[in-house]
């Protein structure tokens, strides 16, 4: 093998590395539903003291779970439909889930009410048992 072999094979490799290296690392996997989710918060603990207050949210165990603007208490995935980005909030302004990396607007049911949130929100059953909120698929 002379010189230009060796060069032009190293190059058809390389690209190949490169290629094969982006493919792995810079897709995103589709996020799968999540199943059998069923946990329970109490509600009297420091860290979830901020759910007292309409509008707002906490994350916890992947998911962001927010008091609405009208009180009732809701669930959803922290991961967006959009690009599977763990940026799911609460809005109390719009009154809906959004994604602070694009602007993914869901429903409080979660349907897609953009573009970017055209793929939906996965929500999460949510019961109240005295202080206790259980969150549930
Ligand atoms: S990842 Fe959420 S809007 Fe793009």
């Amino acid at each position: 093998m002379n010189r230009k072999e060796f060069i032009e094979k190293l190059g058809v490799g390389a690209a190949f590395v490169l290629t094969s290296t982006c493919l792995g690392s810079c897709t995103r996997d589709r996020a799968d539903p999540i199943k059998d989710l069923d946990f329970v918060i109490d509600l009297t603990l420091n860290k979830f003291l901020e759910l007292n207050n309409f509008g707002s949210y906490i994350i916890e165990d992947q998911v962001v779970i927010a008091r609405s603007i009208t009180g009732e208490y809701l669930a959803a995935t922290l991961i967006c439909s959009h690009e599977q980005l763990s940026q799911i909030t609460y809005s109390d302004i719009e009154g809906a889930w959004l994604c602070t990396a694009h602007g993914a607007l869901f429903s409080e049911g979660g349907e897609g009410l953009n573009a970017n949130g055209s793929k939906g929100l996965q929500i999460f059953n949510t019961e109240m048992n005295g202080d206790l909120l259980r969150v549930f698929s």
